[in-house]
């Protein structure tokens, strides 16, 4: 496949062939979707997330179809950071993409210790604090609490002096300018807009929750205007102005989706769900959105950003 030049993109400092992102938990730890296509045709791939010690996760059923999208409920099930360095990050040269490395935790010590490891590791170019994991008892405070947010960013900057620092945030946010604000004041070098929402579904005919777990978060396309409205918002009232830039994800099908959260202010478009439905999709969603650029009459993907017509 050719690479366009038109689609070429900067995040947070990080040149990008192309905006598609593969999203964190989908896609395994680095080079899964290679089995699909040449990860070289994405912009870049995010790693599951990953914790201080190994998970395994939440029992089944912890994946779930719904209407218009996917409930799961995984439990940040991972090998541990030790396994992961050891087994993992020596793969992320050769692959092809830029790696974005996903961390969760429980506590500012967890993400402190895992994010502290990432960036003396050297092998990645961003970590992404995961936040806003529904499927956890804790850690996803962070993700709607200024101060508490403010008080984890300010420990894991300090410790992260190589990598650049992305925060990824809820789709349900009492205030998702504020929460960005606190972020980018805090030294995130760029927004994650959103993980899944809390969601849960019911067996009518056993009565029981579809999920082990009971409650899990939604992705797919119903959540993908709760998205283009959060991007818009936080895009046009603190990150254009702060020059912090912004991926976007959620329901991200096709490149019609991902064109729409450019112009709500995206400067990158992660994609999840559609791994599930057809791990090609991006490569698709890619060729789609070069044309569209090309039919706007600009030369790169970067002049649409945030430029929704008055
Ligand atoms: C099965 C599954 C596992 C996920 N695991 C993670 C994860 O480990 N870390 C994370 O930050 N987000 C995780 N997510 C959230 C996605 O990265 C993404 O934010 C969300 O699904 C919305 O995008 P989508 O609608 O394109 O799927 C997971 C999503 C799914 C469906």
């Amino acid at each position: 496949m050719g690479f366009s030049t038109r689609l070429c993109t900067s995040l947070a400092g990080i040149e990008l062939r192309n905006p598609i992102v593969a999203a964190a938990g989908t896609c395994g730890y680095v080079e899964e979707l290679a089995d699909a296509f040449d990860l070289a045709a994405l912009g870049a791939v995010t790693t599951k997330s990953i914790t201080r010690e190994p998970r395994e996760g939440n029992l089944p059923w912890r994946v779930v179809p719904t209407q218009a999208g996917m409930l799961n409920a995984i439990g940040l099930a991972n090998k541990g950071i030790e396994r992961f360095l050891a087994e993992e990050a020596p793969l992320v040269r050769s692959c092809g993409a830029v790696v974005i490395a996903s961390v969760a935790g429980h506590t500012i010590d967890d993400f402190v210790t895992v994010a502290g490891a990432l960036d003396e590791s050297q092998e990645f170019r961003a970590i992404e604090l995961n936040v806003s994991c529904p499927n956890t008892a804790t850690g996803r405070h962070f993700g709607n609490d200024a101060t508490a947010l403010r008080e984890l960013l300010t420990a894991v900057r300090a410790a992260v002096t190589r990598a650049r620092l992305f925060v990824k945030l809820p789709p349900d946010m009492a205030d998702p300018v504020a929460i960005c604000a606190t972020a980018i004041e805090r030294g995130a070098n760029a927004l994650v807009l959103c993980n899944t929402m809390p969601a849960m579904a019911i067996d009518v005919q056993t009565r029981r929750m579809r999920l082990s777990r009971g409650q899990g978060g939604l992705s797919g396309p119903a959540i993908h205007p709760i998205v283009v409205r959060i991007v818009h918002d936080v895009y046009n009232q603190v990150a254009r102005a702060a020059g912090v830039p912004i991926i976007g994800l959620g329901g991200v099908l096709a490149w019609q989706d991902a064109a729409e959260l450019i112009l709500a202010g995206a400067t990158a478009v992660g994609m999840g769900t559609a791994l599930f439905v057809d791990p090609r999709s991006p490569q698709r969603v890619v060729r789609g959105l070069d044309r569209w650029v090309g039919d706007q009459g600009v030369s790169n993907v970067s002049q649409l950003v945030g430029q929704i017509a008055q």
